[in-house]
């Protein structure tokens, strides 16, 4: 067949030709793509041991192994051949009662089934948070460093990104006078990653209480990917954000991926660590149900 052609000789112009690049810029800033472009410049005459800082898939390395109850549950569930129909686009209630309470043992507050909203994996709740918060002339502030979903996702919903630094004298802790000076009018919320990814810090309580005492000042809410809690290198004991969500509402982003070793069963969740019903007020709330209806009806 003729380049660009019909199969039958003649030429066509194919409208839909030609790279989104909305999507190709998007993809390149993703962790994925970074190591790709990395991957693809090393000289391949180089002999020498190449260490896969990539790496930590469980089934490429079997002492990553999850629980046999986790595996049992699972097996159980899908011999039962009850829940092979279409669940609720919120996910099922069993499952978002159990995400409720587990959450709420280290809360203040019980959080309700209605709370959480299950994701495929923390990447769709991120995804869900960024487009609910998207809207014109919107900005959100991101930490430098951080994890590139963030911006690669926030470039595809057009919502100007602004970063403010994590600061490495500081044990990484977010630089506050710089999220003042970078919000404005138009500033939504922020985002912090807790236990931090790439950095590995885990965040104090007095320092999580100071991000609350700044977002409530700015009116913004706070994002917390909590994607990896639980799992912490040094002497901070985790401290979820959601403790600090009568001071300023919180989207708790998080997944079975890291603690329970499994990324590949993409099961995630959003949930609003709010007692005072701000996001509700606000129609956050409304905006992520319509959300997870949308993605689930496509
Ligand atoms: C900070 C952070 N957020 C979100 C995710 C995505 O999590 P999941 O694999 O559950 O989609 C990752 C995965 O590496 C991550 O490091």
């Amino acid at each position: 067949m003729e380049n660009g052609g019909g199969g039958r000789g003649e030429e066509i112009k194919w409208r839909f030709e030609g790279e989104n690049e909305k999507i190709t810029t998007a993809g390149k800033i993703t962790i994925r793509g970074i190591l790709d472009i990395l991957m693809s410049s090393l000289d391949s005459n180089d002999v020498r041991p190449k260490i896969p800082l990539g790496h930590g898939d469980p089934s490429a390395f079997p002492s990553f192994r999850t629980s046999h109850d986790a595996e049992d549950a699972i097996v159980d569930a899908v011999r039962s051949a009850n829940f092979n129909s279409y669940s609720p686009t919120v996910g099922l209630l069993p499952a978002r009662r159990c995400i409720a309470e587990y959450l709420s043992r280290d809360l203040p507050y019980e959080l309700s089934p209605d709370d959480v909203f299950l994701t495929i994996g923390c990447t769709q709740a991120v995804e869900i948070a960024l487009t609910v918060l998207a809207r014109p002339g919107a900005n959100i502030l991101l930490p430098r460093p951080g994890f590139p979903y963030y911006e690669a996702r926030a470039s595809f919903n057009d919502l100007e990104y602004r970063h403010f630094d994590l600061l490495p004298d500081q044990g990484w802790e977010v630089d506050l006078d710089a999220v003042e000076a970078l919000a404005d009018e138009n500033t939504v919320a922020m985002v912090i990653i807790n236990p931090g990814n790439p950095c590995g810090n885990v965040f104090s309580y007095q320092h999580l209480k100071k991000v609350a005492e700044t977002a409530r000042r700015l009116g913004i809410l706070v994002i917390s990917d909590e994607v990896y809690a639980h799992l912490t290198f040094g002497s901070n004991p985790f401290v979820p954000m959601g403790v600090f969500g009568s001071i300023v509402p919180v989207l708790t982003l998080g997944s079975i991926s890291k603690r329970w070793i499994v990324p590949g069963w993409r099961l995630g969740w959003i949930v609003m660590s709010d007692p005072n019903g701000v996001l509700k007020k606000t129609k956050v709330v409304s905006s992520c149900f319509s959300m997870v209806v949308k993605v689930d009806a496509v």
